[in-house]
């Protein structure tokens, strides 16, 4: 009696702590997180403002929802274990500017730590895993964005296992996002933990560079694009490739930041902004809610596109869609404009991975530019265009009855 009490004991617990939540990032997470720009500048004040510029800018309405808070929100620790935020820059509390959030109709998502600090040096969750999830969901979070700094010793896959199954027995639904930087391919073990990892280290505000910080690197934006090389078959719906915040409205030129947008979207990466969304110009106001370009983002099949060609910094990018519907974007990798003419007839193309062709020999495509929504014909003309440097034509192609 006692062994089968303990059997059905060990069943209902190991069926509790089993898996993630599913179904929360059916489509790639749209949001807001402060550390591209604001770095530990964070306090309540910035939180509710970014909500209501949210709102107030269009993104909401774009498809935004998230609402993220990054590294240094932490204050100490009590007696009993329990986390609570930056008494000075989060006065009012958490549950508070969660409630806030909420009102706006978004949602809230934090930053933790698999090692005993975070990489700004705050108490991580090493230790008070389920404490910290128990916390989160107390507050009314939504989203958690887990980083690996100082987990010497730890198996990067257990320690975010270990958060999952926090969370999980936590019981509020919350996306969980692995911030691992891909040193321990979390691709290969992510899908079933998260629903969204870290494909690189992090990104910097500019177009084609690398910053040496001495101990690390940080990457321009074709630096991490390269990176995604291969990556590909691993996204899908409700677990995606995540080649890290959006430097969208942080220093690079109109034209880049249209490149970096529509890259992102063909990648079908998370869509976070990391700007100031309290100060945007009108420009990247209008690259952030760009509705045709995001739908390609958001795509229901969720695939990520694959690099078709690239010939003198000149490549092309196909992504399938539903509906037997292509996004294709050329992107200018060089400093300079490129003309070309592009030959739809030749480009009868399979993708193996989603098993979709596009069928240009039977089938004739209306074109359609996502950037200045104008149609372009169809593929049974020749394509002559010219990109400015640094700069993406990213197109729609709607098969013709
Ligand atoms: C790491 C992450 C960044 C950011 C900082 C915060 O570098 O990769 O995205 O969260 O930590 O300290």
């Amino acid at each position: 009696m006692k062994t089968k009490a303990f059997i059905i004991i060990l069943f209902t617990s190991t069926t509790i702590f089993s898996q993630k939540f599913e179904g929360l990032a059916k489509t790639p997470p749209m949001g807001w997180n402060s550390w591209n720009k604001f770095a530990c500048q964070v306090d309540e004040k910035l939180i509710r403002e970014t909500a209501d510029a949210m709102v107030s800018s269009g993104m909401k309405d774009a498809g935004y929802q998230y609402i993220n808070i990054d590294d240094c929100w932490q204050g100490k620790r009590d007696s009993l274990g329990f986390i609570h935020p930056d008494p000075e820059r989060f006065p009012s509390g958490m549950k508070n500017l969660a409630d806030y959030i909420h009102s706006k109709g978004l949602k809230f998502g934090i930053y933790s730590d698999a090692g005993w600090k975070t990489c700004g040096g705050r108490a991580g969750s090493r230790g008070y895993e389920f404490q910290d999830a128990m916390t989160y969901a107390r507050w009314g979070v939504d989203y958690l964005k887990y980083d690996w700094c100082n987990t010497e010793g730890l198996n990067a896959e257990g320690a975010y296992l270990t958060m999952r199954e926090a969370l999980y027995s936590a019981g509020r639904p919350i996306v969980f996002s692995i911030c691992e930087w891909g040193g321990n391919k979390p691709w290969d073990w992510g899908k079933s933990i998260g629903h969204l990892w870290r494909t690189t280290g992090d990104i910097s505000n500019c177009f084609d560079c690398i910053v040496d910080h001495g101990s690390w690197k940080s990457w321009g934006v074709m630096q991490i694009l390269d990176m995604q090389e291969g990556l590909r078959v691993h996204a899908g719906p409700d677990h995606w490739n995540d080649p890290d915040m959006m430097e969208v409205g942080n220093g690079m030129t109109n034209n880049e930041d249209r490149a970096h947008f529509s890259m992102w979207c063909m990648l079908s990466a998370p869509l976070i902004a990391g700007n100031d969304l309290r100060n945007m110009s009108e420009s990247v106001t209008n690259i952030l809610t760009n509705k045709k370009v995001i739908a390609v983002n958001q795509d229901k099949l969720g695939i990520q596109a694959f690099k078709h060609s690239a010939e003198d910094s000149l490549e092309v990018w196909y992504k399938p869609l539903s509906d037997n519907e292509w996004a294709v974007c050329f992107l200018n990798r060089s400093t300079t404009p490129k003309s070309f003419e592009y030959i739809w007839k030749q480009k009868q193309i399979e993708d193996n991975f989603s098993s979709r062709e596009l069928n240009v020999k039977d089938i004739e495509y209306n074109i359609l530019d996502l950037w200045i929504n104008n149609n372009l014909g169809t593929t049974n003309n020749n394509l002559s265009y010219e990109i400015p440097a640094h700069d993406v034509l990213m197109v729609r192609l709607i098969p013709i009855p």
